[in-house]
């Protein structure tokens, strides 16, 4: 049958199909993806949809009709588990041989497991899928004590979902800060202010040594150093893996990601893969890494780089050069980001209280931009960052300045 076959269901598989039906591309697409169900949004996992806010339906990215009307041919629950790049073919887990034109791997991240004894107890849940977030809305309804593992994204959403429904909850983390990989400080220490005001409590600089637990069932914790903290559910959630390991016994490059050029294609031109499993040389990330290359997960990330891929196979090829963008809701506050930053970026606040926005520079140039309920500076930060548009840390820093105007000065 040939055409486009692409691994992984998710967000960034997903939007490659449809962008290649948008772009007119004609032949055969396959979505093969190992979870069963349609294509969903993850992000409300931790938010909305384990909040009780929205239903399993409410995730789709679009109904079954949508898949048919556009002759995508997704298959759930197919997991492949080799390529034979010679033969062009993908040899799936039942033995199945798909022939491609051109693969699409998008296969996206794991979560990192906690190397800990007892990080198999019952009450030990990670969040990543549907099936996780439905056991955690389960165990959640269940539980009194929560201790959280990791204070990025994913444990301080749910540490703020966990608050809000009256529970005791500890954040142990072991940087000295939360999501100290994506924001200043200034950032995370008004979420920490924020999150102490809804009740939950912090452990910076922890080691965790681990899960204390009877009859295989969680109990609660030790630290390095030895202090206990009880529990009856224990989320982690300390970052992930890319899932490279298809792309690795292929005998393409991978190092933290598989690696792709400007255009997001493997070392084989017969082999694209893009969104959370990808690392991709880019604009934004010169003098941020030692290559200039990087791996991102988001939402953003996944579309956009999905529409690149798309446009090339329908004939467009262009190098990725989309802003990096970003969101995570805790508790009622927004927080936003633009561009990527380092930790050793100046941090130039604007605004006080419960919004305003940390620019993020290095030598002098703006890098990233950080916004609590501030959607304004988010927007016109995307519009600076894609533009290139010239930004003092004065300018940034002065109330009076006009950033908006400057932003459609340069569009
Ligand atoms: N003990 C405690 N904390 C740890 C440990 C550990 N052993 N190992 C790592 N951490 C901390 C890190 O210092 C970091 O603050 O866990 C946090 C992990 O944060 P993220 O990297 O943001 O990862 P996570 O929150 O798991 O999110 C995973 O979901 O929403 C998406 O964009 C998000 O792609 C990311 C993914």
């Amino acid at each position: 049958m040939s055409g486009t076959v692409i691994v992984g269901g998710g967000q960034a598989g997903f939007q490659v199909a449809a962008s290649l039906r948008e772009a007119g591309y004609a032949d055969p697409v396959v979505l093969l993806g190992d979870e069963p169900g349609l294509p969903y949004q993850r992000p409300p996992l931790s938010k909305a949809y384990l909040a009780g806010k929205t239903d399993a339906e409410g995730l789709n990215l679009r109904p079954a009709s949508y898949l048919a009307e556009h002759r995508i041919l997704h298959r759930p629950e197919t997991r492949a588990a080799r390529i034979e790049r010679d033969a062009r073919r993908l040899i799936l887990a039942d033995g199945e041989s798909l022939g491609y034109d051109h693969l699409v791997l998008a296969t996206g991240a794991r979560n990192r497991a906690l190397p800990v004894p007892g990080a198999d107890f019952a009450g030990v849940r990670q969040l990543r899928g549907l099936a996780d977030a439905d056991h955690l809305k389960e165990a959640l309804a269940a539980a009194e004590r929560v201790v959280v593992v990791g204070a990025g994204f994913i444990g301080l959403e749910f540490a703020a979902v966990a608050a809000a429904r009256g529970l005791a909850v500890t954040v142990v983390e072991a940087a000295a800060r939360p999501m100290a990989r994506a924001v200043s400080a200034e950032t995370g220490a008004f979420f920490t202010a924020a999150h102490a005001g809804w009740g939950v409590r912090f452990v910076f600089g922890a080691g965790v040594e681990a899960i204390l637990g009877e009859a295989g069932r969680a109990t609660g914790i030790r630290l390095a150093g030895g202090t206990e903290l009880r529990a009856d559910l224990v989320l982690v959630g300390i970052g992930v893996v890319p899932n490279a390991e298809l792309a690795a016994e292929a005998g393409l490059a991978v190092a933290d990601g598989i690696r792709v050029d400007a255009t997001l294609s493997t070392d084989d031109p017969a082999i694209s893969a893009l969104g959370d499993c990808a690392r991709f040389p880019s604009p934004f990330a010169q003098g941020l890494t030692p290559d200039g290359s990087v791996r991102i997960e988001s939402v953003q990330n996944a579309i956009d780089q999905a529409r690149c891929v798309a446009g090339r196979l329908a004939g467009r090829p262009a190098a990725y050069g989309a802003v990096p963008w970003f969101w995570s809701d805790q508790g009622r506050h927004k927080l936003q980001i633009a561009g990527l930053s380092g930790a050793d970026d100046a941090s130039v606040p604007r605004g006080s209280g419960d919004a305003f926005s940390v620019f993020r520079f290095r030598n002098g140039t703006l890098r990233a931009v950080e916004s609590v309920n501030r959607a304004g500076d988010h927007m016109i930060a995307r519009r600076l960052l894609a533009a290139g548009t010239p930004l003092s840390p004065e300018q940034a820093a002065d109330p009076g300045f006009d950033l908006k105007a400057l932003a459609s000065a340069r569009a």
